[in-house]
């Protein structure tokens, strides 16, 4: 019989919109966290964070009765069959990751399972370093539940791909589903539940053991980290060679089908809240391995410092920044969502302020976020013509769609002096003549 109730501990991305996914699709979905306001919210159909789509699908799910969220742990648990844990699991001050929630929430959910007579499954969605699933949340849940692993309860570890901006999309709609496995019988129940909620949708599966599963998840951020740090070493030596184009060259590179154009974007890098994190656990697993992942800590210092390439050639086309105004378009980490953590632009306006310049920033989601990062340091414009009035230079940082329909009339008409550094190669460069003065990364001045 296939499972048609289930509980997600954790409520951001990965867990509010998986239970909105199952829940759009007929599954009875507890949510649960121990934040009572947030519950609050999700209650009333509203998220806690901007996502495309996920608002509506929310208060549809929720007025049918489909989706609840609890402040209490035991009642998720006890009034469903599958728990799935999707707690965040963050950086510690030496990039290792940080697994205090996940261990707590095992813990929690054990000492549920104590009341339980039936059996349940137990699912880590959350990105975790291999051995934890094993080594921490089984001996969690059996300690508090005083049950077995693999005989009372089902075990299985189920890394999320989801990207933020097209989440609920993509937790419909998933490109391959991973099973990591305790045991057959925890498998064949995740499977089934995945066949019933795809159904002719099934993608690509792959069943495997706990840790092959976990490592799965590291190294597919990682591969996608070492391509942008690579389009971006490249775009680097790019800017030293007169006429040369980064965004060309990708594409021709991107042509080789052992490649794909994906992910070779060059720009100020990568930021957001798995790939600078999940790269900096998997340095620091691996270390604690005995094993030194040169390529990985060669990824990181590519992007490291690459969004202050935006800096140096603002300084380079109009000299000391002290005193001057200057736009920066876009504050989110990427476009289509208001997540502000690890966002590039974070680096970028550090540095602008620290150089004296005053500036003045506009994104179309992420300025509450915003403000609890730079507070009033700079100035928050309504629109990015908004933004771009008096300005003597505009730093493009995050790709918004609505920058692309920006004409070089708007440049001329609205900023002091028409300066547009590209930092995310969203215009063609023959598209500003000698009126705007243009520059982007990889493309030699
Ligand atoms: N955001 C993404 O795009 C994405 C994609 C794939 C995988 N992941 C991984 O999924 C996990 C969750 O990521 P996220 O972006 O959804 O995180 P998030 O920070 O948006 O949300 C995590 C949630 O867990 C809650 N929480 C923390 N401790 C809790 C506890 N003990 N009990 C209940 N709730 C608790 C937090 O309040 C928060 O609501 C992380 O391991 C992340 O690496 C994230």
């Amino acid at each position: 019989m296939i499972e048609k109730s289930m509980s997600i501990v954790g409520t951001g991305y990965v867990g509010l919109c998986t239970a909105v996914g199952f829940a759009s699709r007929g599954y009875k979905v507890v949510a649960s966290t121990h934040d009572p306001e947030k519950a609050e919210l999700i209650n009333k159909g509203v998220p806690p964070f901007f996502e495309y789509g996920l608002g509506e699908t929310l208060q549809k799910v929720v007025k049918k009765g489909y989706l609840k969220c609890v402040p209490d742990r035991e009642e998720a648990v006890l009034n469903t069959g599958i728990t799935i844990i999707s707690v965040s699991t963050p950086s510690q001050p030496d990039g290792s990751i940080d697994l205090r929630f996940v261990e707590s929430s095992a813990g929690e959910i054990g000492e549920a399972l104590n009341k339980k007579d039936t059996y349940h499954l137990v699912v880590v969605k959350s990105t975790v370093v291999p051995g934890t699933t094993e080594n921490m949340v089984k001996p969690s849940i059996e300690k508090s539940s005083g049950k077995r692993c693999g005989v009372d309860f089902g075990l299985c570890m189920n890394p999320e791909f989801l990207r933020e901006g097209s989440a609920l999309y993509d937790t419909l709609h998933p490109d391959r589903v991973i099973i990591g496995e305790h045991d057959e019988k925890s498998g064949e129940i995740l499977e089934s539940l995945y066949r019933d909620f795809l159904g002719e949708e099934m993608p690509p599966m792959l069943r495997t053991n706990l840790p092959t599963a976990e490592l799965i998840k590291y190294a597919n951020n990682a591969f996608l980290a070492t391509k942008i740090s690579f389009i971006n070493t490249i775009a680097n030596i790019c800017q030293k060679i007169p006429k040369a184009d980064i965004t060309v060259i990708a594409q021709g590179v991107g042509l080789d089908k052992r490649i794909s154009p994906l992910f070779l974007k060059a720009g100020l890098g990568y930021g957001g809240s798995c790939f600078p994190k999940d790269v900096k656990a998997l340095i620091a697993f691996s270390k604690s391995l005995g094993y030194s992942p040169v390529l990985f800590k060669a990824v990181e210092d590519v992007n490291n410092v690459q969004p202050y390439r935006a800096v140096r050639l603002a300084k380079k086309l109009i000299g000391d920044l002290a005193g001057k105004r200057v736009a920066v378009l876009g504050l989110a980490f990427k476009p289509e969502t208001d997540d502000m953590r690890e966002a590039v632009s974070i680096k970028v306006i550090s540095k602008l302020l620290e150089e004296g310049a005053s500036v003045v920033a506009y994104d179309p989601k992420a300025f509450v976020n915003a403000r609890y990062v730079f507070g009033d340091r700079i100035e928050y414009a309504r629109s990015s013509i908004d933004c771009l009035k008096d300005a003597e230079c505009c730093i493009v940082v995050t790709e918004w769609e609505e920058f692309k329909q920006l004409e070089p009339g708007d440049f001329i008409k609205y900023m002091k002096n028409p300066l547009v550094i590209d930092g995310r190669r969203i215009y063609s460069p023959q598209k500003f003549g000698q009126e705007v003065k243009f520059a982007a990364i990889g493309l030699s001045a």
